[in-house]
């Protein structure tokens, strides 16, 4: 048996550098994970079947889970038979901007190679089997902080992020990635330099308040709740910054102190109840 986690992803920023004449956007992000994933658990079985439990399991269908498609591509790459059972504990809100699906289907290759007891870097098409199956897939396999460009394809190690307290907030609403890149009309800006280094959390806070997340006008047009969200969020005692994640809705809010973002969490879901709220940490530099 094998378990893995597959960590929800912070686009810290977010900018849409062009467009490529088959519609996917390039992209100039610097991408971590949050301390909040979904379990997956790997067991040998007669025949394949995947189960998914947990708090958004309902909003899932086993039928056309990506996580069936990745364990699929990997096994015919390897020509594996496929007699496992699949287990999803489901933690990570659908259709959020978090990349739930994209971090489940790199889990999935990740949990069986260790299942299988291969090497990754023995497997010459790796990137192109999680590129196909969906451009953040390659940056969810690597869990780690990084710079994303192309249309996720191009990975290269981030600096160190400063230890920093943030709180999630997802109002409810599921957001279409198509469709929010579809009403992104520009303008396309170039790749910013990453310093080398961070000095401390001010220093890492003052940077990404210089970037912005692109994706965030057309979003907040279809979903004006994510307004709200980052409204209750910049009320709080402590939160130096709000963003969108990802294509929406989703938002996010950094914090001074763990307290503060604790004590955040707690008013907003107090007022909340039907918002999904979470206090947590972005991974640093090594891998979850
Ligand atoms: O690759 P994935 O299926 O995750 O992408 C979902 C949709 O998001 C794509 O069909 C495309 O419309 C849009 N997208 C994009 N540019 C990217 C990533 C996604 O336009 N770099």
């Amino acid at each position: 048996m094998c378990t893995v986690n597959a960590h929800a992803k912070i686009n810290l920023y977010l900018h849409v550098t062009g467009k490529r004449p088959n519609g996917y956007h390039e992209l100039d992000s610097l991408v971590t994970f949050a301390d909040i994933y979904d379990e997956i658990k790997i067991e040998q079985a007669d025949q394949f079947s995947l189960t998914i439990n947990g708090e958004f399991a309902a909003t899932l269908n086993t039928d056309n889970n990506l996580i069936t498609k990745a364990a699929q591509k990997l096994a015919q790459a390897l020509g594996k038979d496929l007699s496992i059972a699949m287990t999803l504990n489901k933690s990570i809100p659908v259709e959020a901007g978090l990349g739930g699906g994209s971090a489940d289907a790199a889990a999935t290759i990740r949990g069986l190679l260790q299942f299988w007891n291969i090497d990754a870097d023995d497997i010459t098409n790796l990137d192109e089997i999680l590129m196909t199956l969906g451009a953040d897939v390659p940056v969810c396999f690597a869990q780690q902080p990084v710079r994303m460009t192309g249309i996720g394809e191009i990975l290269t190690p981030a600096p160190h992020i400063p230890e920093t307290h943030c709180v999630l907030v997802f109002p409810g609403v599921s957001s279409s990635t198509p469709q929010v890149f579809a009403h992104y009309k520009g303008p396309f800006g170039k790749p910013v330099p990453l310093p080398e280094k961070w000095q401390d959390q001010d220093d890492f806070l003052n940077f990404i308040k210089s970037q912005h997340n692109d994706l965030y006008p057309p979003a907040r047009e279809r979903m004006p709740i994510i307004d709200e969200a980052l409204n209750a969020l910049q009320y709080q005692t402590g939160c130096t910054l709000t963003r969108m994640l990802g294509s929406g809705s989703t938002c996010i809010g950094f914090f001074e102190t763990e307290d503060q973002a604790c004590r955040a969490a707690d008013e907003i879901y107090s007022t909340h109840s039907n918002w999904w709220v979470k206090n947590t940490q972005l991974l640093k530099s090594r891998k979850f």
